[in-house]
């Protein structure tokens, strides 16, 4: 298994580029299922889950075409499986995102329980009673969800006991074709599922107050090819601005959507850091020392959960006392052992954190656990004295591209070793 060796306080200069949005390309994928006409994507990134979600579709009968550039063409002009299968979902929880297209394509759908992932039970519950009020029959045996609707789904309104991202932009697939109207009540207002309506809206679908909480879903007969952008990816931009600002440097994040991550801005600047944006980049400054505050991670527009682990990373150096709070999943602290082995002062209290600081870290053997806990140990690696060495790097490799070249093509010292 890869493993990253990173040498601390090299500062950053420069420029670091973002790559496309891994969690607005999944979905897009998926939509893909929706049409027997081919569709284009520009700017997926080559990251491994979405490796796994083009495999999926492949798995479902589509064909994948990689053009140059790195768009990618998706042609599912025919179903012939339509299912998620265990040892693909095992891997990837977000191909239940499969199931809305497939149900609403073909009339079935058989996708595997996701099963929990280190950051939470992560079930989908709220995606299956929104198939059921479509009009789709659920059940669930052997592991596996078996969703039917031979006569097609039909439109109805669905209110989300919780805001689910993924849920939204399921049944956002599912209602593209059903017959009638769909509303989605207590919606997620994420720029991803922004992202999924224009692209379904590409597509021919009549579609509604995408990025607020009531979406509005006219079905149509079927829906057409088309040609899309993703968006950047904000949790990656989000990860480049932290880095710039732990390690005190002058560097610009390059090719993003500073509003898109806006209460992370704000945090910063609550804190002390020196941060400008222009429409595409956001511009870090060194500032002497940073302060502690506090944060409290929530649905869009709140402060992003999958920041949550890089925030923490870098409140370590501020001076004070910061209070954590994770509200999305139940478990995602996996990252503070692995601080406190690089000295990182901080006590766990159930949903809060408590950062104490500021503390020199020091480099260390730690071990990435899962995605945005190891983004987190990236950051702190990059500020420690000294060398530290990251095992299981792979868990990064699932949602960021080529993190060591970006970072490294701004003077941190980073290798992969095999
Ligand atoms: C999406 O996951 C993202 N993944 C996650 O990013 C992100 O952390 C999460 O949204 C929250 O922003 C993708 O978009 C592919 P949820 P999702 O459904 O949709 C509970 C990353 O690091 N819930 O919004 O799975 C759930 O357990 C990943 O890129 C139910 O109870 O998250 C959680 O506590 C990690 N029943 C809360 O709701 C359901 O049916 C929010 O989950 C669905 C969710």
């Amino acid at each position: 298994m890869d493993k990253f060796k990173i040498t601390g306080r090299q500062g950053l200069s420069g420029g670091i580029p973002v790559s496309g949005s891994k969690n607005s390309s999944l979905p897009a994928i998926a939509a893909c299922l929706l049409t027997e006409e081919p569709v284009t994507l520009h700017r997926v990134p080559k990251v491994r889950d979405i490796g796994t979600m083009l495999k999926l579709l492949e798995h479902n009968g589509a064909t994948v075409e990689h053009l140059p550039g790195g768009a990618v063409r998706i042609h599912a002009a025919k179903i012939v499986n339509p299912e998620a299968p265990y040892d693909i979902v095992k891997t990837m929880r977000a191909s239940s995102l499969v199931l809305g297209p497939l149900a609403a394509r073909t009339g079935v759908a058989r996708v595997s329980m996701p099963g929990g992932c280190s950051i939470g039970a992560r079930p989908i519950n709220l995606h299956i009673n929104g198939l059921e009020h479509l009009g789709a029959t659920v059940y669930q045996e052997h592991g596996y969800i078996e969703a039917s609707a031979p006569n097609g789904l039909r439109g109805a309104t669905v209110q989300f006991e919780r805001i689910t991202v993924t849920g939204t932009e399921d049944l956002m697939m599912a209602a593209a074709t059903a017959k009638g109207t769909t509303i989605l009540e207590n919606a997620a207002r994420e720029p991803e599922v922004v992202d999924l309506a224009n692209l379904l809206t590409a597509m021919g679908a009549n579609i509604s107050g995408a990025g607020t909480s009531r979406i509005v879903i006219e079905g149509v007969e079927r829906l057409h090819g088309a040609e899309h952008e993703i968006i950047p990816d904000r949790i990656e931009a989000g990860t480049f601005v932290i880095a710039g600002v732990m390690s005190n440097s002058e560097v610009t994040v390059e090719n993003c959507v500073p509003e898109h991550f806006a209460a992370l801005l704000t945090k910063l600047r609550q804190a002390g850091a020196r941060v400008e944006e222009s429409a595409s980049s956001v511009q870090i400054r060194p500032v002497n020392r940073l302060r502690s505050v506090d944060m409290t991670t929530e649905e869009h527009p709140g402060f992003a959960t999958d920041l949550q682990a890089q925030f923490m990373a870098l409140m370590t150096g501020a001076l004070g006392i910061s209070f954590v709070t994770e509200n999305i999943f139940e478990n995602r602290f996996m990252h503070v052992p692995e601080l406190a082995r690089m000295g990182a002062n901080i006590r766990i209290e159930g949903r809060q954190a408590i950062v104490a600081g500021p503390c020199d870290l020091t480099g260390a053997q730690v071990m990435c656990s899962d995605l945005r806990a190891s983004a987190s140990l990236v950051l702190a690696a990059l500020v420690a004295r000294g060398e530290s060495i990251l095992d299981r790097v792979y868990h990064i490799d699932r949602g960021y591209e080529n993190i060591e070249a970006k970072l490294a093509g701004a003077g941190a010292r980073i290798e992969r070793v095999a």
